[in-house]
């Protein structure tokens, strides 16, 4: 066990994750936040998203006295020796990463650090922020670590819990090792680096994977032009250990508040060093172009034209298992049909209200289930890959929609059922039948 107390400073979905996984570890940790109704929830054991096992180890952790939640940096930070920086490194608006509240946060809970302690980033965090850090702590008996998160929404707790390696880097290789250290219980092989490595780690990681969604969509665009089928040739593809069969998956387009954000900020980072980066731009157009494409083929089935077409849209969030919104390619694909004059109904699980129109969202109305999003529809069309929309009562939909068409763009439907109900099936990444 670390012979030190952890402080973990936001409790975002990272935050929180880590926070309650570190103590679950046997850590002792304090998680502080700014905003003190969600403390005060936390305390409680309510956990305010949709993280699966997330509940049960807040609990766990609050029951064994090794999980506590402070309003405010300093209550958290006093006497700990980790201090996990989990805050928001939002897109500032040209690409790069706008660090205001982490600097914010380092300067505030500088003067309170006990020497000896460590500042670590597990927020995604731009190459030299370590550096940068420091700059701004001007403490030199602190020092300061990068320790990227790898968590996907929707699993955070079992990716925490099941790493394929830690990464830790710093200039400071005692301090690094001491991080490395907290996962040790996990048997994860750890990677200790530069700073600037392991800051760039993350970048690259999720950039890549990006590619990869972008390749295999482009290819499923293709696989409907020349009659190829784009989940064969995902199986065919993934046989070979350096592709691999993961993240394969044809789709609308990939979102949420990662890959977006960050596929940018590594293209504005080799802007910035005048490093030109062809492929993070053809990954970003390419994701573009297969929203455009799922919004065309609901266009061609609405007859040509959208407007006033009631669509149905199934699934607005970015995947399923999770209840964000954030960059989702339910929501891209929804504001180009409503920008064509698309009157849109929307069925998502964790969606329970009208979308607000801030956030820039599209106007869609939120139905209590499926069939009632489908009710008088032109087009059906699915976005989101919740498994329970592959229980729905197809022969209900058709009694109840207007048109006979369903567009699946995560191919999640049964061919056979969805021509069984008399309606024409345009999948994902093969040609319609
Ligand atoms: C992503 C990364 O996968 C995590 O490793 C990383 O830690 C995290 O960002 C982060 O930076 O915090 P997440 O945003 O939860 O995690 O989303 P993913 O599960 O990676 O999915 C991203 C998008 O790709 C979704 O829109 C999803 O539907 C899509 N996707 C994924 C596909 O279309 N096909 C696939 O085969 C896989």
């Amino acid at each position: 066990m670390a012979d030190g107390r952890i402080a973990v400073i936001g409790t975002g979905y990272v935050g929180l994750t880590s926070g309650a996984c570190l103590a679950s570890l046997g850590h002792d940790v304090v998680c502080g936040d700014v905003d003190p109704a969600k403390v005060e929830s936390l305390k409680q054991g309510k956990v305010p998203i949709l993280e699966d096992g997330l509940d049960d180890l807040v609990l766990a952790g609050i029951a064994g006295g090794n999980l506590e939640f402070v309003h405010g940096a300093d209550a958290a930070v006093r006497g700990a020796k980790y201090i996990f920086l989990c805050l928001p490194t939002p897109d500032g608006g040209d690409g790069r990463a706008d660090l205001r509240i982490v600097h914010q946060v380092v300067a505030q809970i500088g003067p309170l650090l006990d020497a000896g302690s460590i500042i670590i980033t597990k927020s995604t965090v731009p190459v030299g922020t370590a550096q940068e850090i420091t700059k701004t702590l001007g403490r030199s008996d602190v020092a300061v670590v990068s320790n990227p998160e790898f968590l996907q929404e929707g699993t955070a707790v079992r990716n925490f819990m099941n790493p394929d390696r830690v990464v830790v880097g710093s200039t400071d290789p005692a301090a690094a090792q001491a991080v490395a250290a907290l996962y040790d219980k996990l048997g994860a092989p750890a990677v200790i680096t530069s700073a600037e490595s392991s800051e760039l780690i993350k970048y690259a990681s999720n950039a890549f994977l990006a590619m990869k969604l972008s390749f295999i969509n482009s290819i499923a665009g293709l696989a409907e032009v020349v009659g190829a089928d784009a989940a064969e040739i995902a199986h065919g593809m993934g046989f070979d250990d350096r592709i691999g069969p993961k993240f394969l998956r044809a789709g609308p387009g990939w979102g949420g508040s990662c890959f977006p954000k960050d596929t940018k900020a590594l293209a504005t980072i080799a802007l910035d060093n005048g490093f030109p980066f062809p492929l993070l731009k053809a990954t970003t157009d390419s994701n573009i172009d297969a929203q455009d494409r799922v919004a065309d083929k609901v266009r061609d089935a609405a007859g040509g034209s959208l407007a006033g077409a009631k669509i149905a849209l199934w699934g607005l969030t970015f995947k399923a298992g999770t209840d964000d919104l954030r960059d989702s390619p339910a929501l891209e694909v929804a504001q180009r049909l409503a920008l064509e004059g698309a009157v849109l109904y929307g069925y998502d699980p964790t969606v329970t209200a009208d979308l607000p129109r801030r956030h820039g969202y599209p106007p869609v109305a939120a139905a209590p289930d499926p069939y009632a999003a489908a009710e008088g529809a032109a087009v059906i069309v699915l976005l989101t890959e919740w498994p329970e929309f592959g229980d729905i009562d197809l022969a209900k939909v058709a009694e109840l929609a207007a048109g006979r068409t369903i567009v699946d763009a995560r191919n999640l439907l049964d061919p056979v059922a969805v021509a069984t109900a008399g309606f024409r099936l345009v999948p994902q990444g093969r040609p319609a039948g």
